[in-house]
């Protein structure tokens, strides 16, 4: 079933979002070449694990599925078996925000696991490659060039989710902090230092220019994981946002 934004219209709030994201000593989420590393250890895995499982989405870029091709389901079969105990489905919505409808037909986040999958394609999307995913995953068209992030999420809460985990990467992070769509991230910092200029970074897009316009955080939490520091930071709101917690 393809749905678009006036189904969504009548909704007024979005999910809680929040980011969760690893990254190196000297803040890089990946190499130069973006290549996946294992930043975190088991404790962290498990926590990460644990945060899917307790959310009813999880949404990344187009640009991880390319790099990275991650499943995203819950890992722990205990917390899968849990989750269907308490009415839901055994994995996550997974969501890919993709505007030209890109996402590879063998990618692990259309094959492995069950459960939902919603591409959000813009309008430059081509009706085949709408086709070519639609027996895979539901398609959302919001957004004329790219994906609309703010429509994508009030229809995603129209649609019952209302918790939505992010898991990246910069240029996605990018956006739905500066459209002011996001509630709280996740930073793991692993104990090594990955370095090159190219190497992404947890937000990246054009950046704030400005000292004023700087997007200010409140620090949750703080604790030792694994070889590393996980920190938990509350955005501070810049915009007037309604969010269903
Ligand atoms: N360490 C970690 O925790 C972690 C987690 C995730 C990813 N990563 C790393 O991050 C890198 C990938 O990040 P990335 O920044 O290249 O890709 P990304 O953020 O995953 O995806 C970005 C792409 O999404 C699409 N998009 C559509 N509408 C958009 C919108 N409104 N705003 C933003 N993006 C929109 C765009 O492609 P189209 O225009 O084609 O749609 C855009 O290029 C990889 O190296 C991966 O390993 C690391």
């Amino acid at each position: 079933m393809n749905w678009t934004y006036s189904d969504a219209m009548n909704t007024n709030k979005r999910p809680f979002v929040f980011i969760n994201m690893a990254m190196s000593a000297d803040g890089k989420v990946s190499t130069a070449r973006r290549e996946q590393l294992r930043i975190s250890g088991t404790e962290d895995f498990e926590r990460v694990d644990s945060l899917r499982a307790s959310s009813d989405a999880i949404m990344v870029g187009i640009g991880t599925v390319l790099a990275d091709n991650p499943s995203l389901t819950v890992k722990s079969s205990k917390r899968r078996e849990e989750r269907v105990n308490s009415g839901l489905p055994e994995n996550p919505v997974r969501v890919v925000v993709d505007s030209l409808a890109r996402t590879p037909t063998d990618s692990d986040i259309l094959n492995v696991g069950t459960g939902r999958r919603i591409i959000a394609v813009s309008e430059q999307a081509i009706v085949e490659d709408i086709g070519r995913l639609g027996d895979k995953a539901e398609i959302m068209v919001c957004g004329k060039h790219e994906v609309d992030l703010e429509k994508l999420l009030y229809l995603l809460r129209s649609q019952g989710i209302k918790r939505l985990m992010v898991e990246g990467g910069g240029t996605l992070n990018w956006s739905l902090l500066y459209h002011g769509l996001v509630d709280e991230i996740y930073i793991y910092i692993g104990n090594m230092i990955i370095g090159g200029d190219s190497a992404p970074t947890p937000v990246g897009g054009t950046g704030f220019v400005r000292p004023d316009e700087l997007l200010q955080l409140a620090l949750i939490s703080m604790e030792e994981l694994d070889e590393g520091v996980l920190l938990r930071w509350r955005v501070l709101p810049k915009y007037n946002e309604t969010t269903d917690l």
